[in-house]
């Protein structure tokens, strides 16, 4: 059951058999090559019912897949909303488990979510749920969707204070990643994408790091042949991670690498309105990590100052200045040291850090003492 287009550059074949999701499916790279989603099911289902999960954004411009899919025979549901991460809650997913209900969505018809980690987490989610599953399409559009949050079957909606606090397990059917969307992309939110390729980069790939140091301009021009090279190697280092620890229980953790305090940094700033990316948030994080690393692992500074002029040097953040964002640095440190509480990573009551070794190579800890972590939030938040 796969396309046969030559726009694609490169398949990736996902199996997860240890994980009890036995079905495995592909991860294609090309470019436009969306459109033939409509070949693939053709061939895949005979459910004629698709709901195409977008956000307002993709409403109008996604004609050249559902024309695929109406030449198809297909009937297709185009459901759309506002967007972003304060959307990614209970409510948008009951909106659209009415949408399905209404139409007599079955398990065999099919979702597909056109769009950044926010469209794919919530899609996914409701995906996973309705009728205890349904088929999944992955059409991830952002450069933070393409090469971590559509890949690894984590679907989820945040829960009030806690990100991803509602979730799940569940593999698409097909991933499509189509370097069109690349033309589009902000860039705010190919710069936060960039951020989560830089973690992969700082937990296990010491190349790809000096890559991404010494080819930027390249990087920032959104260069083809750049462009392959790191999208490629983050799935790579992705699918490495996930393969074998679906359910996040030993090396799937530390794609966690910069989260700990970044989504800590993340829900403090962001309870009415998105100040950081999630990118973002992950890049301020790494610094905060990098810190601790320096203290716990009586490291020098060389590890923690690559880390700041790296992601300088893509224009990210590297510390939150709390007064240009409306808050006060005291008050905002600590709404950070009670959120990082909510952290998932947490064992038997205890935090659990990812911290680089080397630039390459990342461990998890736990027993971190409380001044490390006060004095690593007294580092990334400043006034
Ligand atoms: N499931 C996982 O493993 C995983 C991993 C990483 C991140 N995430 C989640 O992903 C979310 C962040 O994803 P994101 O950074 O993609 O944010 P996002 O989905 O909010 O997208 C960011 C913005 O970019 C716009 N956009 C996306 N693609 C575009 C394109 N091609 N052209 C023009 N505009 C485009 C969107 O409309 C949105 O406004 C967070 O909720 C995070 O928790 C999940």
């Amino acid at each position: 059951m796969t396309i046969t287009n030559c726009s694609i550059f490169k398949r990736y074949p996902v199996s997860f058999g240890s994980s009890g999701v036995s079905a495995g499916y592909e991860i294609l790279v090309g470019r436009g090559i969306t459109p033939a989603i409509a070949d693939f099911l053709a061939q895949k289902t005979k459910d004629d019912r698709v709901i195409v999960v977008c956000d307002d954004y993709f409403k109008g411009r996604i004609a050249s897949l559902t024309d695929a899919l109406a030449k198809a025979g297909f009937s297709v549901n185009v459901y759309s909303f506002e967007g972003g991460k304060h959307h990614k809650n209970i409510n948008e997913a009951m909106r659209i488990y009415e949408a399905l209900e209404k139409s007599d969505f079955a398990r065999d018809s099919t979702m597909i979510a056109v769009g950044g980690g926010v469209i794919g987490d919530l899609a996914g989610f409701v995906a996973s749920t309705y009728l205890r599953g349904m088929n999944l399409i992955h059409v991830p559009s952002s450069l933070t969707a393409m090469i971590d949050s559509s890949i690894g079957g984590k679907v989820a909606i945040n829960f009030r204070k806690t990100v991803n606090a509602i979730g799940n397990y569940y593999h698409p059917i097909l991933n499509v990643i189509d370097l069109d969307f690349m033309d589009t992309l902000p860039p705010r939110d190919y710069l936060a994408g960039l951020a989560e390729i830089i973690k992969c980069a700082v937990i296990a790939d010491k190349e790809l790091f000096d890559y991404l140091d010494v080819n930027s301009e390249a990087v920032l021009r959104r260069e083809e042949v750049a462009l392959l090279k790191i999208i490629y190697r983050a799935i790579e280092i992705k699918l490495d991670h996930v393969r074998d620890d679906v359910r996040e229980q030993s090396i799937r953790l530390k794609l966690n690498y910069g989260h700990t305090m970044g989504h800590a940094v993340e829900i403090s700033t962001g309870m009415f309105e998105e100040v950081y990316r999630h990118g973002e948030g992950v890049a301020i994080g790494m610094v905060g990590a990098a810190h601790i690393a320096r203290a716990f692992l009586k490291q020098g500074d060389e590890i923690l100052k690559r880390h700041e002029a790296v992601l300088e040097k893509y224009g990210l953040p590297v510390k939150c200045a709390s007064g240009a964002i409306g808050f006060d640095a005291d008050l905002l440190k600590k709404e950070c040291l009670r959120n990082i509480f909510k952290d998932k990573k947490k064992k038997d009551a205890m935090l659990r850090f990812v911290l680089p070794v080397a630039i390459g190579r990342c461990e998890v800890y736990a027993g971190i003492p409380d001044e490390m972590l006060q004095k690593a939030f007294d580092y990334i938040i400043g006034q």
